[in-house]
């Protein structure tokens, strides 16, 4: 089968190319590279890819119409996973048109590749941050989320709604997966687990925000790599979204399941690197949400696949990794 792997320099994408390298695959991993954070982390993961005789790279920017109509009629591909994206959620009152670039423009183009060169199945990033502040837990992929509170996480709900436009008008069948904040080795240097990681080791204070009031479902990366690859070789077919007249539409929550208290993973920092935190309470962040969730039994029900790594384990491999990495 050929792969096509957007945003493959990234945390996840690098860690999907690693997992499905080796099994007769022809994978083409894209990524614009841009500095978002460390573009030296994002080269070193191409770097880690190098002995990967299945895995090849092309420089790309998918926001860029005709270079991705070129990519798509140039090498065809059967099915596409895309993780290119503007991420993180607070970053997004900063700076609002690098989503409307890489979520907006880039998830359109992508769409279009995939719809003329008949795509069998496109399976992209969506995100938890799309429930918004709902208090209604877990979170289930029926539960109304219109009402976003980041541009980032109304952009992710924008790829949902195109998708299924695609998916109504085209028979493309697209799948969006709603990963819950990921973590783990080659973790996003803006995250909580890299900064806190970071800053303990180096006996740096932390900033908490909403006086640490918050619980997330953290998912271990290796988890979200799983329901990836496994949710690709399920196939929407037509009938699938009967709510909406049959298109070949599916949406799955990734996350762990069980949601973690802010200070529970701080903890969990402090006993991986053996330091205390410094802690400096912050109020909460506007686009924050104060808590996430996963209702993980539709990805249960079409894959037999439950996350497994809890936090404790998962925090001392990205410990172990930071420390290898970065020599500290
Ligand atoms: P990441 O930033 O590490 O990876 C995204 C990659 O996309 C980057 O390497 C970036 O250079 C590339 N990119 C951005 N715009 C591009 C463009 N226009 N053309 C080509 N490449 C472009 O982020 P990640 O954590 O690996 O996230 C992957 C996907 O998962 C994103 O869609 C993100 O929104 C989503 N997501 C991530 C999390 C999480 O906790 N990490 C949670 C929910 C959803
Ligand atoms: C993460 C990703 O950044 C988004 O790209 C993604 O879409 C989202 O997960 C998701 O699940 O959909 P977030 O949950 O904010 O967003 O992830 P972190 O930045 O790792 O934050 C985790 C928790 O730590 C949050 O409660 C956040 O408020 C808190 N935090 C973060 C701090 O207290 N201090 C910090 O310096 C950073």
């Amino acid at each position: 089968m050929k792969l096509l792997i957007t945003g493959m320099a990234g945390f996840i994408g690098h860690a999907v190319a690693r997992r499905l390298s080796g099994r007769g695959h022809e994978i083409l991993g894209v990524d614009n590279l841009n500095a978002y954070y460390d573009v030296a982390l994002k080269q070193a993961r191409l770097d880690d890819l190098g002995d990967c005789p299945d895995v090849r790279f092309r420089r790309l920017d998918l926001a860029d119409r005709e270079a991705t109509a070129r990519l798509f009629a140039e090498e065809g591909f059967d099915r596409v996973v895309h993780l290119a994206a503007q991420p993180g959620v607070r970053y997004s009152l900063e700076n609002p048109h690098a989503y409307a670039d890489a979520n907006l423009i880039a998830h359109l183009n992508v769409l279009e590749g995939c719809r003329h060169q008949r795509v069998e199945h496109l399976v992209y990033a969506s995100s938890s941050s799309v429930y918004g502040a709902n208090d209604k837990v877990p979170f289930a992929t029926d539960d109304n989320v219109d009402h976003p509170i980041s541009l980032y996480a109304a952009t992710k709900k924008a790829n949902e709604l195109m998708a299924h436009t695609y998916a109504h008008l085209y028979e493309l069948p697209t799948t969006g997966l709603r990963f819950f904040t990921v973590y783990g080795p080659w973790g996003r240097p803006d995250m909580a687990m890299f900064k806190f990681a970071r800053a303990v080791l180096a006996g740096e204070p932390i900033e908490i925000y909403n006086h640490g009031e918050m619980s997330r479902d953290f998912t271990y990366i290796d988890d979200i790599v799983e329901g990836i690859v496994r949710i690709l070789d399920v196939v929407p077919g037509r009938g699938t979204d009967e709510a909406a007249g049959g298109a070949p539409y599916a949406l799955y929550n990734i996350g762990h399941g069980s949601p973690v208290a802010l200070m529970d993973f701080v903890r969990a920092v402090e006993a991986a690197t053996g330091r205390q935190a410094i802690c400096d309470f912050q109020p909460m962040q506007p686009g924050d949400v104060p808590r996430t969730w996963a209702d993980t039994e539709a990805l249960f029900a079409a894959t037999g696949y439950r996350p497994r790594v809890g936090v404790e384990e998962g925090v001392r491999r990205f410990v172990d990794w930071y420390r290898g990495f970065y020599g500290v």
